[in-house]
């Protein structure tokens, strides 16, 4: 049964009738429509549209059907109806007969698949968000259990300075940091309510009583736009793409590290798949498809951008195809994370490799900050030092290896107390203001972590 056809003489074309239905994919906003219906029975008895007793008969027949879907023992093919909200009025009809028509009063479908969908994004939100702050948790441990551990840091992806590696871990967790609260920021245009905006003109139920029925923290400001706003979806769908950027970022340098050529990690076999053809393989291809799904994720947000782009106030049909891009971001990025998290959870950091990396050239900026400090011009002081470090390379020596004399060849000003500079700890002491790679700072960055986690949980 249709919710409409009164005016049509000939039935649809069964392949346009296929091609135009939406339940294969919307049937995943049902527990969210049955919910939106109760609270619309409830507003018609409110308002006297309906009687109490016939309120209560809907409520109480959406419950069973509630109940029958979650338990399983109801279930959605995909094809039995033109979309969600036809198939639970046609469930409704099974259950109570012909009153049931009454649920169709002062209510448009126009507001309601935007009612369900931020009902079902206020849901997915908070999921996303617990799946980021357990993912910062496992980066917290990781930079908890490796304290002191140093690493190259890299510009360029060329060698740059010393850096501790949990300061390199924890600048993962602000990034997904901002990911949460773009989230939370998110939600607010989320959480807004377009019951009673009707198919276009405003219904004749007050918007703050089924907005209060639902629990919604806002109501629509305009008809129109409530029925054809999407942003909230693109507005989430670009808090997606961002968060799985930085997913592939991390994953990027997961396959990085764990190559032989970095021997930073190594991931256990748990994590690591092998090659049908080359026996000796390992390879860290869950990080991979991390990578990879970033763009599915990203081409959802652009299909949705492309999808508004052009359309006219108000509803339009096109807005029907802003769900199965959604509903693969939500997919990709929750399976993403917790892909993630496990990847963290079976690497293994590798002392002897990070060490290695720890080039002695690292330091040449500690060379020419002590010419600074003796009064040379930087620029002069940066010369100075490169010509040293060609001298260096020339006889194969350590820039600690070389002796007074040969520093002196460069500058008079170099003294016994140069040495003291040339060590990766004296580095690192050096960069204990906030924020930076020095021991004491990173305890603190770590203890305003926990504190950041235990406050948006
Ligand atoms: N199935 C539509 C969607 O997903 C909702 C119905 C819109 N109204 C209409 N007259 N077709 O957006």
């Amino acid at each position: 049964m249709k919710l409409w056809g009164g005016r049509f003489r000939e039935p649809l074309d069964p392949f346009i009738e296929e091609f135009h239905a939406s339940l294969s994919f919307d049937k995943r906003l049902v527990l969210y429509d049955i919910i939106a219906d109760q609270a619309h029975a409830k507003a018609l008895a409110i308002s006297g549209v309906i009687s109490e007793e016939l309120a209560d008969k809907m409520v109480n027949a959406l419950e069973e059907i509630k109940e029958e879907v979650k338990e399983g023992k109801r279930k959605v093919k995909g094809d039995e109806a033109e979309d969600v909200h036809t198939l639970v009025e046609n469930w409704l009809t099974e259950k109570i007969g012909e009153e049931a028509g009454f649920l169709r009063a002062y209510r448009s479908r126009n507001e309601q698949i935007s009612c369900d969908e931020r009902l079902y994004l206020k849901e997915e939100t908070s999921l996303i968000i617990q799946g980021l702050s357990s993912l910062q948790g496992m980066l917290l441990k990781l930079a908890e259990r490796h304290k002191n551990w140093k690493i190259a840091g890299y510009t360029h992806l060329q060698r740059a300075q010393p850096l501790l590696l949990s300061h390199h871990l924890l600048a993962y967790f602000w990034m997904f940091q901002r990911d949460k609260e773009r989230f939370l920021d998110t939600l607010k245009r989320i959480d807004i309510s377009p019951e009673g905006a009707g198919a276009i003109a405003g219904g004749k139920l007050d918007p703050q009583v089924k907005a209060n029925l639902l629990g919604f923290s806002r109501v629509f400001e305009n008809s129109i736009d409530a029925v054809s706003d999407r942003d909230f979806i693109l507005e989430f769908l670009s808090a997606c793409a961002i968060c799985s950027v930085h997913l592939s970022r991390l994953a990027e340098e997961v396959v990085l590290w764990s190559s032989e050529e970095f021997g930073f990690l190594s991931l256990s076999d748990a994590v690591s798949t092998g090659s049908s053809m080359m026996p000796h393989k390992k390879n860290p291809a869950p990080a991979e498809i991390i990578r990879a799904k970033t763009g599915r994720v990203i081409g959802s947000l652009i299909s949705l951008l492309v999808i508004l782009k052009g359309l006219p106030l108000s509803y339009n049909s096109d807005l029907q195809e802003d769900k199965p891009p959604l509903f693969d971001a939500v997919d990709t990025l929750k399976s993403s994370l917790k892909a993630m998290e496990k990847i963290l959870q079976n690497a293994c950091f590798n002392k002897e490799g990070l060490e290695k990396s720890l080039e002695d050239y690292l330091l040449a900026l500690e060379i020419a900050d002590y010419l600074l400090e003796k009064g040379v011009p930087f620029r002069k002081a940066h010369f100075i030092v490169g010509r040293i470090l060609l001298y260096a390379r020339e006889k194969s020596k350590k820039f600690n290896e070389l002796t007074l004399e040969e520093f002196r060849l460069f500058s008079p000003l170099f003294e016994e107390d140069i040495y003291a500079s040339l060590s990766f700890s004296s580095f690192l002491e050096k960069r204990n203001f906030p924020g930076g790679t020095g021991e004491e700072a990173v305890e603190k960055q770590l203890q305003k972590a926990k504190e950041v986690l235990s406050q948006y949980g």
